[in-house]
């Protein structure tokens, strides 16, 4: 990215001015972005399965969206289309708590597993928004905050934004759990937060009670903050129940729960998503969530409400789906020689390439152009170590960091999954050499 503008053009006029230098030194770490927008066009084509980004391509809610089209054209419902309050839509808030209570056998004035009531909620625009003004309100300057690698990019590049530095914990495969005494190593008197994902993004790992009580030990010893990314709080597979750190002993206090109707509800266009804290907290992430957005779409907010109530296509019928194409998959892909983590929750299936002697990114657009089926290489999802380079997803050179995962989307229609299935199938894998 060139933006060093000369102070006069050939015209004589002035010369824009460059933008900003903490703008530009995004630019020169965010070397993934390029690998990532190039594949997720060619993912994109005419005639490409695509199980690259993870968004479902079946309908999201009806009943979220015949309640937000209802909010959005009928005339007595108009005030619907207005700003909210900058906390939300108080009949989605209140349908939030009532979800999360029942769900999670949250009680009042309990000192686990602690009722939440509006005052504890900030609908935010999806979790992308609610994780960038929790870092933005934990975290600053001369602050680390850990996370482990690989995982979601954005942990780590907003990280990089609110100017604090990220520490990675490294996970290991087959499962890809979390090792506690590596998480502690990594706390040092700087550490602010810890981020939490659970079900994991890329890995499928959900954390166990004995995992989540470590999680707790650790905050409390070192007095951390933790926020916990809990999008794919519903889609968990084979009896494994979602766990919430914020039910652990002296951790309500503590965590910022981010959640995701694009998960939830399969809208993923929709841009909203919520924080779940206490109102001190929530205070605090107000500051940034005000003034970034102010409020989430308000006659969305009305849909979501509507659907939360309804409990509209949560529980059952969504996990179902995507357990079984996870199954699918998995089956098709260890029968190629790739080794295979069966996920436990979310969206997505890893495949480890290295049987098959090649790399993620090199097998990914074997993928692509053999069998026309898009996924998304590993190296999107692996951080470099910020002491050994720039901090950067991904990593200064790109294809050094190439590690040898894929990344399957597995959140999608039964007839996408047997027709990727069967391509990847029908493919002829170079020798091993
Ligand atoms: C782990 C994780 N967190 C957060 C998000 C962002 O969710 P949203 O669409 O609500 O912004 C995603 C999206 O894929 C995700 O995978």
């Amino acid at each position: 990215m060139s933006n060093t503008a000369s102070s006069s053009t050939s015209s004589g006029t002035a010369a824009v001015p460059p933008l900003s230098h903490t703008t530009l030194a995004e630019f020169s770490s965010d070397t993934v972005g390029a690998i990532w927008n190039e594949l997720l066009v060619l993912s994109g084509q005419p005639g490409v399965c695509n199980l690259g980004q993870g968004f479902p391509d079946y309908a999201g809610s009806r009943v979220a969206r015949e309640a937000a089209a209802a909010a959005m054209t009928k005339p007595a419902m108009s005030e619907l289309n207005q700003y909210t309050l900058p906390s939300g839509l108080g009949s989605l808030k209140s349908a939030i708590c009532a979800y999360y209570n029942k769900c999670y056998g949250l009680q009042e004035g309990a000192s686990r597993k602690r009722a939440i009531s509006p005052e504890n909620v900030v609908v935010t625009v999806g979790a992308t928004e609610g994780l960038f003004v929790t870092l933005h309100a934990l975290a600053g300057p001369g602050d680390e905050v850990i996370m482990f690698n690989p995982g979601f990019p954005w942990y780590l590049n907003t990280t990089r934004i609110v100017g604090a530095t990220p520490v990675l914990v490294e996970l290991h495969g087959p499962d890809f759990a979390p090792d506690m005494e590596e998480v502690e190593k990594a706390i040092t008197p700087k550490t602010r937060v810890l981020i939490l994902n659970s079900p994991h993004n890329p890995c499928g790992h959900c954390y166990t009670k004995k995992e989540m009580e470590g999680f707790a030990r650790l905050a409390l010893k070192y007095n951390l903050f933790v926020i916990s990314d809990e999008v794919y709080e519903n889609v968990t597979f084979g009896g494994v129940k979602h766990l919430r750190i914020a039910d652990e002993e002296g951790m309500f206090e503590r965590t910022v729960t981010v959640c995701s109707a694009s998960k939830l509800f399969s809208l993923t266009g929709w841009r909203i998503g919520w924080a779940l804290s206490t109102p001190e907290l929530l205070e605090g992430l107000s500051v940034y969530h005000g003034n970034t957005s102010y409020c989430a779409p308000s006659p969305l907010q009305h849909g979501l409400s509507v659907a939360l109530e309804a409990e509209d296509g949560l529980f059952e019928d969504i996990p179902k789906l995507v357990e079984g194409n996870a199954l699918l998959l998995g089956d098709a892909l260890r029968e190629k020689g790739f080794a295979i983590t069966q996920p436990q929750g979310g969206h997505f299936l890893v495949a480890d390439t290295t049987p098959l002697g090649l790399k993620g990114l090199e097998c990914a657009k074997l993928l692509l152009t053999q069998a026309k089926v898009g996924v998304v290489p590993g190296i999107i999802f692996y951080f470099d170590d910020p002491k050994n380079s720039n901090g950067g997803a991904g990593g200064k050179e790109g294809a050094d960091n190439d590690r040898p995962l894929l990344r399957f989307a597995i959140c999608k229609r039964r007839d996408t999954m047997e027709e990727a299935v069967r391509r990847i199938r029908a493919m002829v894998l170079p020798a091993k050499n």
